[in-house]
């Protein structure tokens, strides 16, 4: 560390970083806007302004930008001499002259980081008497508004779009004080990361624009901190409510998972909560009944038949446990069809038993060659791919650093890296959406791409088992030996075990850490639940063995085969359905139990990572809605924390569970953590159109957290942390003053507790079933699935914003037969469905790709071979 006198006062500083950081970090108020930890330095705002002082004699001085001045040793600046605190004065007048006067009506009002450093600067009056210049807004579609007149031109979105997340539609326009930050025309933000524009943004300029649909200022909502429901990277966010609508999603910072983004998916599909089709009451036989009559009905049907219940990945670990609980382990199964549950289970072994690190997201930003074998990241692990994109930097970052250029001078290292990027290798069926950085890609079927990564993992090792010789094979091999921080990709994606067992064999010979995709939130937990198969519990209901089945928060149409649920749904006496929507199944049961969503409910969920994580309820759920584990649980669990012990008894491995977030006993200082910011014109008035007299604030038997303002003043640990707010820091950016360094890890640590390390190497054997080669057949395809991150979640699908862009379902595929856009039958095995045709060029011959998990194409399994014709 280094020191640098701020003010005469001695403080340890990151040499490695810039001025401002070493003055954040250290808890200094200096204000900011261009600067962002996760872009760095360019210095155009010129706010962080500070003087610079050449020794401890020198009384002059000489004013510096502290974002573009090194903290090295020695140096001497000052914050408050009265002419840089002029010099900062006089430039947020300059920023606040076009400005609008809108703080009352502006949806940024109150956590607004312009509204901070205002205050931060004094400047508490405006002397221009002028018109002020206008902007024509754009309609950037139905997830980020844009509101131009508030720009302050810090060029903060434009890097971050384009720069860091590899956008190309946004850009800045014109020139002087008529800079125009937007698309060249009105039209949907291609980036499917576009709403960490809302968080980057400092000003109003980017709001949420499903937050305007049911609009409440930030100390009018309160908030839990949350996971993301909506791919398997569990994603740490904190969720907004009031009044019992969920308001919004913000990222919450975990500096081994998510840092300072979220995927689009995750930050706008929050809205399935306060859908139409919501079930918020039990239904008993077609009519809404009671919460008692309904736990009376379960309770008889399951002592007086013979019940089996079904579990899912979607849902929690302690949902899944307490339906095991309630039939019995022999009589839990698993809700993952039977292919997907085996490749899971696949992966979870690989992660259990090998050598190879999972690494967490930023550690992927750090690795310096990546092979992605079989994985369209951004549709299916969308926040794994942004941290990619970062990757490809890596290895150019050499020679920025042998050209000594600090790290965080944005400029002076993209002036030095040019476009170099990679090595990064991308081997799918079809296109991916990182193909644009990739250093080169291939385009196979499943066994093909497996075939490849066996040669792959021969080339590196004479040991491993050899498919055949592949000359781009040795190419990646080579790349892979000499990087320092190699890097394997894969997943369930192609649904191939192969291909699974091909990526682990090139990451042990690679010594390289290995990362898995996985389908849903909580796949890995429910793997580790165990569980008999699902095909075995439609076998017993049809055998008659069962009579009773419970579906915990799992739609089977998406499972199976229309006809086959069907058949077990009529062939069981009872069904009872626990979901949180309206659902093919639900409409099939006898008994429907509305189940709280993450919002309504306390639990936890295992990522594909192996991060065990905890979710709070941000509300008091509504009507007769309850958490499943509450609807099924025995009645001597009082709270989550008898589920979380009985589990952890039940199932050692996951005792883990208890250590995700502390438990509902903890207190700072013998008090609780309030999920409510504090409001200055206090919280008596919130609900006095109902009742004048302030109710009593709901108790919550499970958890720390407190549904009121009342509470500790301190910041609490990192899986309690519920919004960001410091004095002085009222928008998003407070998080610099909860994190040990700025851009750093959390005080007390990130959330989540690690499941899998690397085995040591005790010479694992590799995997040695290499598939024979891809051969097409005639007149039939190879089809495989293929995800879109809108449309392919089934939960996020009922979100209107996320519905608006839903991908149109198509197959594609390489034929001269078929025209773009050409509508053609796909018939297999599992239906018939119409679908239009895109053409992909360099899709191999045989394979079409099938837009999974958007009506029609549901509750198929694939891969399968099937036929693609024009209508008749
Ligand atoms: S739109 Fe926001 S982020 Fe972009 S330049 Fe303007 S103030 Fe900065
Ligand atoms: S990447 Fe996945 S977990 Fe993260 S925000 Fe997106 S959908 Fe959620
Ligand atoms: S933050 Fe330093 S110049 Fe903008």
């Amino acid at each position: 560390m280094a020191i640098v006198y701020v003010d005469n006062k001695p403080c340890e500083m990151n040499p490695e970083e810039n001025l401002l950081h070493g003055c954040l970090s250290n808890g200094f108020k200096l204000p900011y806007f261009c600067w962002h930890p996760a872009l760095g330095s360019v210095g155009a705002c010129r706010q962080c302004a500070v003087k610079q002082f050449k020794d401890a004699n020198d009384r002059l001085g000489k004013i510096v930008m502290s974002c573009m001045t090194p903290a090295a040793e020695g140096t001497r600046i000052s914050i408050a001499d009265p002419e840089v605190v002029a010099f900062r004065g006089g430039i947020i007048e300059g920023l606040m002259l076009n400005h609008p006067h809108d703080c009352p009506v502006c949806d940024e009002g109150g956590e607004c980081h312009l509204q901070d450093m205002t205050v931060m600067t004094g400047h508490d009056y405006r002397r221009y008497e002028f018109d002020k210049r206008t902007f024509r807004n754009q309609d950037l579609g139905p997830l980020v508004n844009h509101e131009m007149n508030r720009c302050i031109q810090c060029y903060r979105c434009v890097r971050y779009y384009r720069d860091y997340a590899g956008g190309n539609d946004l850009n800045a326009f014109a020139s002087r004080d008529q800079v125009f930050f937007g698309r060249s025309e009105d039209g949907v933000l291609e980036s499917e990361f576009s709403g960490n524009l809302v968080e980057i943004c400092p000003t109003g300029v980017f709001t949420d624009k499903t937050l305007k649909h049911h609009y409440a200022r930030k100390w009018d909502q309160q908030f839990a901190p949350s996971v993301c429901v909506h791919c398997a990277l569990g994603c740490n966010t904190d969720a907004g409510e009031r009044f019992g609508t969920l308001r919004r999603i913000v990222n919450r910072y975990n500096h081994e998972v998510n840092g300072y983004f979220l995927c689009d998916r995750g930050r706008f599909g929050y809205e399935f909560v306060n859908s139409k089709v919501r079930l918020r009451q039990p239904v008993l036989r077609g009519r809404p009944t009671s919460a008692a009559l309904a736990r009376k009905h379960l309770d008889q049907t399951v002592a007086e038949g013979r019940a089996i219940g079904i579990g899912s990945p979607r849902t929690s670990l302690e949902a899944n446990f307490a339906l095991r609980t309630l039939v019995g382990a022999d009589h839990f199964y698993s809700g993952i069809a039977d292919p997907e549950a085996k490749l899971v289970r696949l992966m979870l072994e690989i992660l259990r038993q090998g050598p190879m690190r999972t690494p967490t997201l930023r550690e992927i930003e750090e690795c310096d060659v990546v092979l992605i074998l079989g994985e369209d990241l951004t549709n299916v692990a969308p926040r794994m791919a942004l941290a990619v994109r970062q990757s490809v930097r890596q290895q150019p970052m050499e020679a920025v650093k042998k050209l000594k250029i600090p790290l965080w001078l944005d400029h002076g290292v993209r002036d030095a890296m040019q476009d170099a990027k990679g090595p990064l290798y991308i081997a799918t069926p079809y296109r991916t959406r990182l193909d644009d950085v990739a250093t080169a890609t291939f385009r196979a079927a499943p066994d093909d791409l497996a075939r490849f990564g066996f040669a792959i993992a021969h080339a590196l090792d004479s040991g491993a088992p050899k498919s055949q010789d592949w000359p781009p094979a040795d190419e990646i091999a080579r790349a892979l030996k000499a990087a320092k921080k190699p890097l394997v990709i894969s997943g369930t994606s192609c649904a191939s075990e192969a291909v699974i067992e091909a990526a682990a064999n090139v990451a042990m010979a690679a010594h390289a850490a290995l990362s898995f995709t996985a389908p849903e939130c909580n796949s890995i937990g429910a793997a580790l639940m165990g569980g008999n198969s699902l095909s075995a519990a439609f076998q017993a209901v049809r055998d008659g063995y069962a009579d009773t089945v419970i579906v915990l928060e799992n739609d089977l149409y998406r499972r199976a085969p229309s006809a086959e649920v069907d058949s077990m749904l009529k062939a069981a006496p009872h069904v009872i359905v626990l979901d949180h929507l309206s659902n093919p199944t639900t409409e099939k049961a006898e008994l429907v139990l509305p189940a709280g969503t993450f919002a309504e409910s306390d639990g936890t969920f295992i990522s594909s990572e192996g991060r065990v994580q905890r979710f709070f309820q941000v509300s008091v759920p509504q009507i007769e809605v309850m958490a499943s584990w509450r609807w099924l649980k025995p009645d001597h669990w009082q709270n989550l924390d008898d589920v979380l012990r009985a589990m952890g008894r039940a199932l050692p491995e996951l005792e883990a569970a208890c250590d995700a977030a502390p438990s509902s006993t903890f207190r700072i200082a013998g008090a609780k953590i309030p999920r409510s910011p504090h409001r200055e014109s206090g919280r008596t008035a919130a609900l006095v159109n109902i009742n004048i007299s302030e109710p009593k604030a709901p108790d919550d038997p499970d958890s720390a957290l407190s549904f009121s303002m009342e509470g500790t003043p301190e910041q609490p640990p990192a899986a309690l942390i519920p919004f960001f707010w410091s004095p002085s820091w009222n928008s998003i950016q407070a998080v610099n003053t909860y994190q040990k360094e700025v851009g750093g890890p959390l005080r007390g640590g990130d959330a989540g507790v690690r499941l899998f390390e690397p085995a040591p190497r005790n010479g694992q054997p590799y995997f040695s079933a290499v598939p024979p080669a891809f051969s097409p057949r005639r007149c039939e395809w190879l089809l495989v699935p293929m995800y879109h991150i809108f449309g392919s979640d089934e939960l996020s699908l009922a979100a209107p914003g996320i519905r608006e862009l839903t991908a149109k379902p198509h197959v594609a595929l390489n034929s001269d037969e078929f025209a773009e856009g050409a509508e053609v039958e796909v018939i297999c095995a599992d239906g018939t469905f119409r679908l239009p045709v895109t053409i992909q060029r360099e899709m191999p011959a045989g394979v079409a790709a099938l837009s999974v998990g958007i009506s029609p194409v549901v509750g198929i399994s694939l891969p399968a071979w099937g036929k693609i014709a024009r209508p008749k």
